[in-house]
């Protein structure tokens, strides 16, 4: 059965469309009813348009509270009857709500060896740190930041100095990845060990 998802992103949502591309190509079996975002002027709205997928976006301080506009959130995404939440490039923690009412059904991607730079800039992180392999983790989402159980991982070598030319080649393992391990969540082939 094809599973309904929202993808939820803040920004040029290239993952957003890796994971369009991949349904599109039959290589996975899901459907982005919907993309929710915080940030109404993000590229990633631009990028739904030309798929004709619908947009939830929202502006945090015109609520009064995380629950409320999550509350909000949780309505349209009952709407759109999606089963699973699909973090790509979304800025702001999960709070109670969405995590109670979406149970063990929330993904992220974070690109870095998780639980090695967890955050924000983990790119930068790592470069600052001076590592020599980082990579990309796909993970559930529970209340930390970036703490969840991991799905999949894959190790990406740092272009010494060159912050571009390591941001792209961790892009690239992110949209493979990314869309490999859905399929395979999906399709409930993953064990995880906690
Ligand atoms: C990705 O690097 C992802 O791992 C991180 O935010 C970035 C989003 O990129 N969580 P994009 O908007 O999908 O291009």
């Amino acid at each position: 059965m094809t599973t309904k998802i929202a993808v939820f992103a803040s920004g040029s949502g290239s993952n957003f469309q890796a994971i369009q591309q991949a349904i599109e190509d039959g290589k996975l079996d899901a459907r982005i009813e919907i993309v929710v975002t915080d940030k109404p002027d993000a590229y990633v709205v631009k990028r739904a348009g030309n798929f004709n997928i619908a947009v939830f976006s929202f502006v945090a301080k015109q609520y009064a509270s995380k629950a409320d506009y999550e509350q909000e959130i949780i309505d349209t995404l009952k709407e759109h009857e999606v089963d699973w939440i699909i973090l790509a490039g979304y800025m702001r923690l999960i709070g109670s709500t969405l995590l109670s009412a979406f149970s063990n059904r929330i993904v992220n991607i974070h690109p870095s060896l998780l639980p090695s730079f967890p955050g924000k800039d983990a790119i930068g992180q790592a470069m600052e740190h001076g590592v020599k392999v980082t990579g990309v983790t796909v993970h559930f989402v529970d209340e930390g930041m970036d703490t969840g159980p991991i799905l999949s991982q894959a190790a990406v070598e740092v272009v010494d100095g060159d912050r571009s030319a390591t941001e792209a080649r961790i892009h690239a393992v992110e949209h493979e990845l990314y869309t490999s391990t859905l399929q395979k969540l999906f399709k409930n082939e993953i064990k995880l060990v906690h």
